[in-house]
């Protein structure tokens, strides 16, 4: 049996248990290494001198992770630059934030490079390679100049822009054509991949024939396969000791009022502007409800060297204290902010104390924190989903409250209807979206890819 090389820019140490600290993403990805066995390569999050190549193995259950260290200059113009300064903004949409500059899109072709020439050998003939996200994209290339041979697959968790706007982006023709590698390329939703596809076809010649693409003398095989979470172990997060302690002391701390929460990692991505902003016309359109309510918003610091991040971040800190200082009273604050981060079994907790989970990103590739919202509620008394149309898990969760981001009349407006639903739509919503994230969990996802993967090698 083939064994599984993952490769990304983030590599979790192996966790041995279920300790609930690591990200969905990172437990998928590791069980489907321990399942296959095989090695979990990327940067190890460290600077070094001089680039060496060094890799630093670590045993984990039936797999091993392999990090490599990266100079300063790579640092600041692959991940700061390239992969957080220019593609980040523009497959989200935002071209005002997106900065052009050579020397980023020469550090991300650098530092890929060096990816690429670190894996390489300790890459076996029978070995299934999957490059993971916006860091990596041309590392299939790379590897392919290497005389590498291998079935190698690329899935991208953020959105695939318009082709309109991969238009603005000067090297646009040559990253996509390094994407030509790759024998399998996977997206979360469909409307990512017609994006990828309408600029193959009309700037690059790439013919689609269902799907398969065949672009650059290559056949590709086109998945559109939206990441789940694990929904088993979420649900026993759930009702582990310390979810039921926290969900305890929300509710106490709550005396009685309805909580909304949003727990988003800081990013101008994902609306929190916009969402104090439907958040307060809800408080100034129903002066009776204020009281009764409060959103807590927990929002971890992140990619805080990049400038946009350190704007974003003054931003809502400024707007959280205007907001409090405009509505507050002696025993109510209406937004309660909070820039930690906690581990899953205590956010497990929280959604479940929620009435509302308030989910409002301007554009994201699916949103997770939806999908672990929903599966933390009580059956018997399940809390409502308020969800931006433009997240991924949108297709996928026709039955939340689904809004505008950018309108505060929409947001407000979710949030009324939210509070005045009854308990048998909560019920009748949150089974049907319950149904679809255990049955297309995250274990479903991976398969669906690996399989994809090796039905390729099986054609080729
Ligand atoms: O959504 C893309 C992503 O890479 C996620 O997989 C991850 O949770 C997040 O961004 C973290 O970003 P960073 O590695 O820059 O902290």
């Amino acid at each position: 049996m083939s064994r599984l090389i993952v490769i990304s820019n983030r590599v979790s140490a192996p966790s041995g248990s279920h300790s609930g600290a690591q990200g969905g993403l990172a437990v998928a990805l590791e069980a489907a290494l321990r399942e296959m066995g095989g090695i979990w390569f990327g940067w190890s999050g460290e600077q070094t001198d001089v680039f060496t190549g060094h890799v630093n193995l670590t045993r984990g259950e039936g797999y091993m992770t392999a990090t490599v260290g990266l100079e300063e200059q790579d640092i600041e113009e692959y991940y700061n630059g390239y992969a957080n300064r220019t593609l980040w903004p523009l497959f989200h949409y935002r071209i005002d934030l997106a900065e052009y500059e050579r020397g980023f899109a020469d550090g991300y072709h650098r530092a890929n490079l060096r990816f690429a020439e670190t894996v390489f050998p300790l890459i076996e003939p029978d070995d299934m390679v999957w490059v993971q996200d916006y860091h990596m994209i041309p590392l299939g290339a790379e590897l392919r100049r290497r005389r590498c041979a291998n079935r190698i697959g690329f899935f991208l968790h953020i959105p695939w822009p318009p082709r309109r706007l991969l238009s603005t982006l000067p090297e646009a023709h040559a990253l996509v054509e390094t994407m030509f590698a790759y024998d399998v390329i996977g997206f979360h939703t469909q409307e990512w991949l017609d994006s990828f596809c309408e600029f193959a076809a009309a700037e690059m010649g790439a013919t689609i024939e269902g799907d398969t693409m065949l672009a650059g003398g290559r056949r590709i095989r086109l998945l559109a396969d939206p990441i789940g979470i694990d929904a088993k172990e979420f649900i026993a997060l759930a009702g582990s000791p310390r979810a039921r302690l926290t969900h305890r002391q929300m509710i106490d701390s709550a005396v009685g009022r309805n909580m909304i929460v949003g727990v988003d990692r800081l990013d101008y991505s994902k609306g929190l502007e916009e969402r104090f902003l439907g958040y307060e016309r809800f408080l100034s359109e129903h002066p009776e409800e204020r009281k009764e309510l409060f959103l807590l918003q927990i929002a971890p610091p992140s990619r805080g060297s990049v400038e946009s991040y350190q704007r974003i971040r003054t931003t809502l800190e400024g707007l959280a204290g205007r907001i409090n200082g405009a509505h507050a009273d002696l025993d109510w604050t209406p937004i309660r902010y909070v820039n930690q981060g906690y581990p899953r079994d205590v956010l497990a907790g929280v959604y479940r104390a929620a009435k509302i989970g308030l989910v409002t990103p301007l554009r994201d590739g699916m949103n997770l924190v939806a999908k672990e919202y929903v599966a933390a509620q009580d059956p018997e008394d399940p809390g409502v989903l308020i969800l931006s149309r433009f997240a991924g898990a949108a297709v996928q969760l026709p039955e939340a409250i689904l809004v505008n981001p950018h309108s505060a009349e929409e947001v407000s407006d979710a949030i009324f209807q939210a509070l005045r639903m009854p308990r048998a739509e909560r019920i009748r919503r949150w089974r049907a979206m319950m149904d679809n994230i255990t049955g297309k969990d995250v274990i479903w996802w991976r398969r669906r890819f690996t399989d994809a993967l090796m039905e390729e090698a099986m054609a080729g």
